[in-house]
């Protein structure tokens, strides 16, 4: 499942990653490439470290936190710490696959984290630049994604993914992954699915009977697949 949600961060949020990104000490965007990704990436990236990263990383933890969307399509286990990318003169990403296994060292141990999802949230708006879509090998199909400032698209970290070159402008955007509370694909299209159709449901026949045993549905598949 591939799923755009809008407005993660607010327009001021945005103009405060920008300006704090502005600043920041980049560095070459091979430091997190395994061996064969690293031949296909060419941009700058913040040092996993770097006190911009940590704090911008917060924010948008917090902002994440707070989305009920990115909730019930991610189920969320763990959330590899925010990193942050920027890509102009040419720059691009050839097509790869992330790693399966990242490892969170920011608690100063290592902790693994399988990367079911990977997100990516859009920091420039899209007239800034040219080029520089995400495209998404999809079951349906390649998917070019581009969003506005603020705006994340989530996909499954299984596909095959590349961002095309920048040929005008500066591409700024913030990635992770995350480890779901469920590794299918399919599971968690199926979960989205049946609560999206229980808050609609509840929004507009709030007192039906059978809204109780929908939900005691979702939860009880929930429970069956679920690692939390
Ligand atoms: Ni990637």
């Amino acid at each position: 499942m591939l799923l755009q949600i809008p407005q993660v961060l607010t327009a001021e949020q945005v103009a405060h990653c920008r300006e704090r990104l502005e600043q920041a000490d980049w560095a070459d965007g091979r430091i997190t490439a395994g061996h064969q990704s690293a031949k296909a990436k060419d941009n700058a990236q913040l040092p996993e470290d770097s006190p911009v990263a940590r704090e911008l990383g917060t924010l948008v933890l917090e902002a994440l936190a707070r989305n009920s969307t990115f909730f019930s399509a991610a189920l969320p286990k763990r959330i590899y710490p925010p990193l942050f990318n920027r890509y102009a003169g040419g720059q691009s990403f050839g097509y790869h696959i992330d790693n399966a296994i990242r490892y969170d060292r920011s608690s100063g141990r290592a902790e693994p984290i399988r990367t079911d999802l990977s997100a990516t949230l859009f920091l420039s708006a899209p007239e800034e630049y040219d080029g520089g879509e995400l495209v998404i090998e999809d079951t349906f199909g390649a998917q070019s994604v581009k969003l506005a400032a603020g705006d994340l698209v989530l996909y499954p970290g299984t596909s095959l993914h590349k961002v095309l070159p920048v040929t005008r402008g500066t591409r700024l955007a913030s990635f992770f992954w995350i480890q779901s509370m469920l590794r299918e694909d399919s599971q968690r299209r199926l979960m989205f699915e049946l609560d999206v159709s229980i808050r609609r449901l509840t929004q507009t026949v709030p007192e039906h009977p059978s809204l109780v045993q929908l939900t005691g549905v979702y939860h009880n598949l929930l429970r069956r697949w679920a690692e939390p």
